[in-house]
């Protein structure tokens, strides 16, 4: 793989990148077993592209819920191509889901806050409480510019939700830094981006945005609340709502 320390960045995005280099080196040490989940989307690949380059010991873990875009799956397929590395695809538990679509049907998402957590519940967050049970760290593609629930980030918490860890190592890029360093890496990214889509979940909970809305404001576009998450990170509401 071509050594990025070559590529031209703005000394402040290269300073970004530098320091991330030594903080996923660090983590690595302190937490042989850290795992990242990515849900492949383009900051998500930023950090995988860190992981790899810098041959960390770190699994790549996404979370297929069933119902993403096949765009987004086929993120696995050009990780592969591009590094030789294999993501570990954890899937729900089928018989749960089955129960839960023969109970409320195919868009339950659509008709209460209740049922759409508890289809997040079965295809999102029971399989990363299984992933990553037994593990003391897991890193994920946050950072603070998603979101206002995301405002008060921390890069490294203690995740109560889930026993272990939690590493935010991008807590502190802008998305404007995240594009530039992953077109000057040349890093293969999800083209449903160039469509409309900043922020990329299921294909049924997901609308492109028009120019000038907030980033997420294509997810779970139907609910009116201001803190839409989906359990992956429920310490950030709780941040939130005590700021
Ligand atoms: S979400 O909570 O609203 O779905 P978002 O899409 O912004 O989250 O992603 C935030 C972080 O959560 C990602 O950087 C990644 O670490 C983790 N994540 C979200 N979706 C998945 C997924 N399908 N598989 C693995 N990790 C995910
Ligand atoms: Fe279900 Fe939508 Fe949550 Fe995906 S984002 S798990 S389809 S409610």
């Amino acid at each position: 793989m071509p050594d990025s320390s070559d590529v031209v960045l703005d000394p402040q995005t290269r300073k970004q990148w530098n320091s991330l280099l030594e903080r996923l080196a660090e983590i690595s040490a302190r937490h042989p077993d850290a795992m990242f989940a990515s849900s492949l989307a383009v900051e998500d690949m930023l950090l995988a592209h860190a992981i790899f380059q810098a041959r960390l010991p770190i699994a790549v873990f996404t979370l297929d819920t069933g119902r993403l875009h096949p765009e987004t799956l086929g993120m696995v397929d050009k990780i592969a191509e591009r590094y030789g590395v294999a993501v570990q695809v954890v899937h729900p538990d089928s018989a749960a889901v089955q129960a839960h679509v023969a109970a409320h049907g195919s868009f339950a998402f659509y008709d209460s806050i209740a049922l759409r957590k508890e289809c997040c519940g079965l295809r999102k967050v029971e399989p990363l409480r299984r992933t990553l049970a037994g593990h003391s760290a897991w890193l994920t593609g946050q950072h603070r510019d998603q979101s206002l629930t995301r405002s008060h980030l921390a890069e490294s918490e203690y995740d109560a939700v889930f026993g272990l860890q939690k590493y935010n190592p991008l807590a502190n890029w802008t998305s404007e830094q995240v594009w530039e360093a992953v077109r000057a890496f040349d890093i293969p990214y999800n083209p449903l981006h160039d469509q409309g889509y900043p922020s990329i979940g299921c294909e049924p909970c997901t609308r492109a945005v028009r120019a000038g809305e907030d980033p997420r404001a294509g997810r779970w576009w139907w609910e009116q609340s201001a803190s839409k998450e989906c359990g992956l990170h429920e310490a950030n509401l709780k941040a939130e709502q005590s700021a």
